[in-house]
C-alpha cells in the first residue's frame, strides 16, 4: 500500500528536521520545502545519515504565490501539510515588525490556500506559547486567555491560528495548532541539532557556545524578577519530543472528521534560567561562565504548560528531562566543534 505524503515547510529548520524523522520513523512519506533564509542544507544529511532516507527538498520561498501554487501542485496527493516555516526570535521580531508580519503571515497564507486548492485533508501549524504574553496564572491551559503578545513575533503567531481556523474549517480540513513551550536539545544521535545561521537569541545554543567557547560570556536577562531565584521561568521541552508531537497529530486527524484544536506541548515544569544553566553543568562537567544582566525586553516573566490535553487527545507526553536536554546539546555543540560547523 502507499504510504502517506506528508508536506513539510520549513523542514530544514531545528523542529521541522526532527520531524521529518520521525514521520519517516513511522512509515510516512515526506517532502520538505525550505529555502534555506534560516536553515542549513547540513541538516538534509544529517536526517539522511540517521535514517538511511534521502529527503527531497524544493528550495521555494513561501512568500512567492506562484511559487507555492507550483510545488504543491506536483505533490496534490498529500494527505497532510506540517507548516513550520517561520521567522522565530523574540527579540529580532521586536526590532524588525513589518518583516516578521510579511514573512510568517504571507507563507502561511500561500500554504494554506494550496492545502485547499488540493483539498489536501490535514493541516498542523506550528505555534507558540509566546501567544499567551505574561499570563499570572501558571500553567497556562489552552482555555487560557490569551494577553497581549508581547512581540511581533507573538503575534503572528495569535494571528496566524486564526487565519489557520478559517482557512481549514471553512474548506473542511482538519487542523491541529501545536503551542510549543521552549523546545531544545538535540537528536539523541548527536549529529543533528539546532543549527543557527547567526548568533542565536535562544538559552540553550547560547549556553552551549559560552562553554565550546565560541561566546565569551553568557548573559542571565533578569536576576531580581519575581520568580524562586529571581530569573525567568520557561517550560522547556526535548525537541525529540516536540517532534513525536506532530506525526501524533496527523495520526489522531487521520481518523476524524471536523477536528479544530490547540494543543500545548510542554513538560508541564517550569525551570528557571539558572536552573537550567545548573542542569547543563550537572550533565556537562563544565562551570559555565555568565554574568546577571537587566531582563530583556519582551520576555515574559514565568511560563509553563498544563500538558494534560495532549495526553488526553494524543496520547503524548514528554519522556526527555531537562538533564538529557541539557546533555543531547552539548553532545551537538561538541560535533559542531570537532566538524568545524559554524
Ligand atoms: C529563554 C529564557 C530569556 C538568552 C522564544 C519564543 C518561543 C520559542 C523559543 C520558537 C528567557 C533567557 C535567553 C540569553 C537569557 N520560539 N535568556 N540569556 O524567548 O522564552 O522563547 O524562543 O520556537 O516561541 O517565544 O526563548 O531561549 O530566547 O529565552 O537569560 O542570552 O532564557 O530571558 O527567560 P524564549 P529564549
Amino acid at each position: 500500500m502507499a504510504k502517506s505524503l506528508v508536506i513539510v515547510t520549513g523542514g530544514c529548520g531545528y523542529i521541522g528536521s526532527h520531524t521529518l524523522i520521525d514521520l519517516l520513523n513511522r512509515d510516512f512519506d515526506v517532502v520538505s520545502i525550505d529555502n534555506f533564509c534560516r536553515s542549513r542544507p547540513y541538516a538534509l544529511q544529517g536526517i539522511e545519515t540517521i535514517t538511511g532516507t534521502r529527503i527531497v527538498n524544493h528550495s521555494v520561498d513561501l512568500c512567492d504565490r506562484m511559487a507555492v501554487k507550483e510545488v504543491f501542485s506536483r505533490y496534490a496527493h498529500a494527505i497532510g501539510v506540517i507548516h513550520f516555516a517561520a521567522f522565530k526570535s523574540v527579540p529580532e521580531s521586536i526590532g524588525h515588525p513589518s518583516m516578521y508580519y510579511h514573512n510568517n503571515l504571507v507563507s502561511l497564507i500561500n500554504v494554506l490556500e494550496s492545502v485547499q486548492a488540493h483539498s489536501i485533508r490535514h493541516f498542523v501549524f506550528s505555534s507558540s506559547c509566546s501567544v499567551y504574553g505574561d499570563i499570572n496564572r501558571l500553567p497556562v491551559t489552552e482555555e487560557t486567555t490569551l494577553s497581549r503578545a508581547n512581540s511581533a513575533y507573538a503575534y503572528t503567531k495569535v494571528v496566524g491560528e486564526r487565519i489557520t481556523e478559517e482557512m481549514t474549517r471553512s474548506a473542511g480540513i482538519n487542523a491541529v495548532v501545536l503551542r510549543y513551550f521552549n523546545p531544545v536539545g538535540a537528536h539523541l544521535s548527536g549529529i543533528l541539532g539546532e543549527l543557527p545561521l547567526q548568533r542565536p537569541d535562544n538559552l540553550v545554543p547560547l549556553i552551549t557556545q559560552t562553554a565550546a567557547g565560541r561566546v565569551a560570556q553568557l548573559t542571565v536577562f533578569g536576576g531580581d524578577l519575581p520568580t524562586r531565584d529571581g530569573s525567568c521561568v520557561r517550560d522547556y521541552v526535548h525537541v525529540m519530543d516536540v517532534a513525536r508531537a506532530h506525526s501524533m497529530a496527523l495520526r489522531y486527524m487521520m481518523q476524524r472528521e471536523g477536528v479544530h484544536e490547540i494543543i500545548n506541548l510542554g513538560m508541564g515544569i517550569g525551570v528557571s534560567v539558572l536552573e537550567t544553566i545548573q542542569a547543563f553543568e550537572k550533565v556537562s562537567g563544565h562551570t559555565l561562565n555568565y554574568r546577571v544582566g537587566l531582563p530583556r525586553e519582551g520576555d515574559v516573566v514565568e511560563i509553563y504548560s498544563d500538558p494534560s490535553k495532549a495526553r488526553k487527545l494524543l496520547g503524548w507526553e514528554a519522556e526527555y528531562s531537562i538533564y538529557t536536554m541539557m546533555s543531547t546539546a552539548w553532545k551537538w555543540q561538541l560535533f559542531l566543534e570537532q566538524n568545524k560547523i559554524d
